[in-house]
């Protein structure tokens, strides 16, 4: 009944779009949706590679019985454990009793763990290959992209990588899942968000996995989430690469909270004078309107970042105070920061500011500012020439 779309001679897309769920982990929104991706190679054996959440399981079984015609699955490889990719796999298991469970060692832990499975279980290590007839399947481990069983399987016989998260993004397809064939353009702030959010504290795992793998002839990618990177292959890679290493674009996260906008008048200023200065990319998050998720983007894509805050109960601003510790998470590295702060009676924030940036090491650009109630000329001034730090500096780079 369905037509599957064909990714290659015999292989097949039998993923499914989550269009319903608000939040991705029950944290992210989920704007444009998600995919979950899966194909299965239909070979002298038959091969499904990464299941799909539990969720979309039924229509998940159909397309592999009708792309199957009768066969059986032979063998089932899990690249990565997580349940939006995992969680069919019990049921896949009752279908096909004989199916062998392809996976490392970490793999199998988790498969007791969360499914009670301990049988019918193929282990394979670095650089083991699978030969299914006209494929031959080699597994490279990806450790910590995203967790720590993550293994990526790569078809020799028609250059695909299956990459597990790894290049993944938001979104759901749309009518086809191969680039080529789609219009993209919303993915790629998406893939940044995703990165950040998902992936963002473990940039050293992803580029050491980009090393393992940038000996192989790669000629079209197929992630667990989003399109099959194949004419943009190089952008996706790119784009992993860079805020894998936290290289940043010239541009400004200016990050703030205010209560009654004295602290959002200085966010005013700062970023009107990183303007005249010749920055263009700044983006403004008020912490009470910016989901977390979208601030994490900007962090990672911009070189730059500004944060300030009332001080509340000798404290940061709740609100801020949420993002930072969501930033610090990530262990986000190399960004140049500025800091600003406002009180009424006694100062905090600025110093709490400090405290942060202790902790992530990044170089302090300018002077921070700390106002006392209203915002006067001194303060307007003093804003004035952190912008100009700010932008001085990022122009230097
Ligand atoms: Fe899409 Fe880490 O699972």
């Amino acid at each position: 009944m369905y037509k599957l779309k064909t990714i290659a001679d015999n292989v097949f897309y039998v993923g499914v779009n989550d269009r319903q769920k608000a939040l991705f982990e029950n944290m992210w929104p989920l704007p444009y949706g998600v995919s979950y991706n899966s194909y299965l190679i239909v070979d002298e054996k038959t091969v499904l590679i990464d299941t799909v959440d539990i969720c979309y399981s039924d229509i998940f079984l159909k397309k592999i019985e009708d792309a199957l015609q009768g066969r059986s699955l032979d063998y089932l490889i899990v690249d990565h454990m997580e349940p939006d990719h995992a969680g069919s796999i019990r049921l896949l298991r009752q279908r096909y009793p004989d199916m062998q469970i392809v996976g490392n060692n970490k793999t199998f832990g988790m498969l007791a763990g969360y499914h009670g499975i301990n049988t019918g279980l193929y282990e394979v290590k670095e650089g083991d290959s699978l030969d299914t007839g006209h494929h031959k399947l080699t597994f490279y481990m990806a450790p910590m992209v995203h967790w720590p069983e993550v293994m990526v399987t790569y078809d020799e016989t028609d250059k695909i990588l299956f990459s597990a998260d790894a290049f993944g993004t938001f979104g759901t397809l749309d009518g086809n899942v191969i680039d080529a064939e789609m219009n993209t353009e919303h993915y790629w702030e998406e893939m940044i968000r995703y990165y950040s959010n998902i992936v963002g504290k473990y940039g050293s795992p992803v580029q050491r996995a980009l090393q393992k793998l940038s000996g192989l002839d790669i000629q079209t990618i197929c992630s667990t989430h989003g399109p099959v990177w194949r004419e943009q292959k190089g952008k996706a890679i790119q784009i992993y690469d860079q805020l894998s290493r936290y290289e940043g674009e010239e541009g400004v996260s200016l990050i703030y909270g205010s209560m009654y906008g004295n602290t959002e008048q200085m966010a005013e200023v700062i970023a009107s004078s990183l303007s005249d200065h010749g920055i263009k990319n700044i983006v403004m998050h008020n912490v009470s309107k910016s989901n977390a998720s979208y601030i994490l983007k900007d962090v990672f894509k911009y070189k730059g970042v500004i944060v300030g805050s009332p001080t509340y109960s000798n404290q940061l601003f709740p609100e801020v105070e949420a993002v930072l510790n969501k930033i610090e998470l990530r262990e986000i590295k190399n960004r140049y920061f500025g800091y600003f702060g406002s009180f009424t009676w006694a100062g905090a924030a600025v110093k709490r500011l400090a405290a942060f940036n202790e902790k992530m090491n990044w170089e302090v650009i300018g002077e921070p500012v700390e106002q006392k109630q209203g915002l006067l000329s001194e303060k307007y001034d003093e804003c004035r020439a952190l912008g100009k730090a700010m932008a001085e500096k990022l122009k230097q780079q």
